[in-house]
């Protein structure tokens, strides 16, 4: 399902620099780490123990949620994580104006509305933090190495998948990095995908607070981002020219078919497989092979790794894997 942008006032947002055709690769190498701010809740969120609620959920009621979450987002939560399930899920009983756990499974199962309702409790769920420029290597490695060697063989357009995009930090930033690399020419795509309805209609906004934007180098802050004035003061947005590179798109990773072009160069699926078991890691890696060109390349997270899988990738870098057809 494609995504409808939505519509925000424009006068409220002042003009960036204007992009310019000379790519200005020093910026792009000066390293700069991922921002330990974030929209989300953090990467560690899976794991931390909540207070109590007013909803209590039984050992059994547990056990029905972690294999409904498993089932529809590929998440693995174990006993332990009883509090956070309960913490998060207790605004949805909330919202529905339901009085037990129990109500709620059976709304999940029942309801005309449970297809919208599991992805609202899967968004509860599921943890968004990201960054601009997070792991900021990475952008350094595309452009030093990845991008040099994609255009050098036989191309025409560079195609770029941001899988597990959160609120759209990563996306812009490659939407950035490859804006830079290519200058006017503008030779890249950048698909977008997140199984959070919440996170997308973030990322589609293209609004961020200032302090979100400290990753960003100066100069392409000063020539990707429009400052917000009056309502939307402390804030800055993507410029237009950026955004309508990226295209959105709500897509389940655990899904066996995805609704994606084939012959993609890059995918970036960073810190989101961490929450997976290992045969859904496979599955998604396997469907990754079939979905990238041949010498193309796939990112992933700093603390995540192909190592216990048949990959069949190659490791260039120890998050970074490319694969020969
Ligand atoms: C921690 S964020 C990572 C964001 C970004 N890739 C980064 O590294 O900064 C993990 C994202 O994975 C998404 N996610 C979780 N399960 C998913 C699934 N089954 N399919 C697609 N996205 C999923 C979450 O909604 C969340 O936005």
């Amino acid at each position: 399902m494609e995504l409808a942008p939505p519509s925000l006032p424009l006068v409220e947002w002042g003009l960036a620099m204007k992009m310019t055709s000379k790519p200005d690769l020093s910026i792009v190498g000066s390293g700069v780490a991922g921002g330990a701010m974030s929209q989300g809740r953090g990467d560690n969120a899976l794991s931390g123990a909540e207070g109590l609620n007013g909803f209590v959920i039984s050992d059994s009621e547990t056990l029905d949620f972690i294999e409904l979450i498993h089932r529809h987002s590929g998440i693995v939560l174990t006993p332990e994580k009883r509090n956070l399930i309960s913490s998060r899920l207790q605004k949805r009983l909330k919202i529905l104006g339901l009085a037990s756990f129990g109500e709620y499974f059976d709304y999940l199962h029942y309801a005309p509305e449970r297809d919208d309702e599991i992805i609202a409790m899967i968004d509860e769920i599921t943890t968004n933090k990201t960054a601009f420029f997070r792991e900021g290597h990475h952008f350094d490695f595309l452009t030093s190495k990845v991008l040099p060697r994609l255009v050098t063989s036989q191309w025409s357009t560079v195609n770029v998948w941001s899988a597990g995009c959160s609120t759209g930090e990563e996306p812009y930033t490659l939407a950035m990095v490859l804006a830079e690399y290519f200058g006017a020419t503008q030779n890249f795509t950048i698909l977008a995908t997140d199984l959070s309805t919440q996170a997308l209609q973030t990322a589609q906004r293209a609004v961020y607070s200032n302090e979100l934007g400290g990753p960003i180098p100066l100069a392409m802050r000063q020539k990707y981002t429009m400052t917000g004035y009056r309502s939307q003061r402390g804030r800055f947005r993507i410029v237009p020219e950026l955004r309508e590179r990226v295209t959105f798109q709500q897509l389940n990773l655990i899904d066996r078919d995805w609704n994606v072009p084939a012959g993609l160069n890059i995918i970036f699926c960073r810190n989101v497989m961490i929450y997976f078991n290992r045969e859904s890691r496979s599955g998604i890696i396997s469907r990754f092979r079939r979905t990238l060109k041949s010498d193309g390349y796939l990112f992933i997270g700093h603390s995540e790794t192909l190592g216990d899988l048949d990959h069949r990738f190659v490791q260039v870098q120890p998050t970074v894997y490319t694969h020969h057809k």
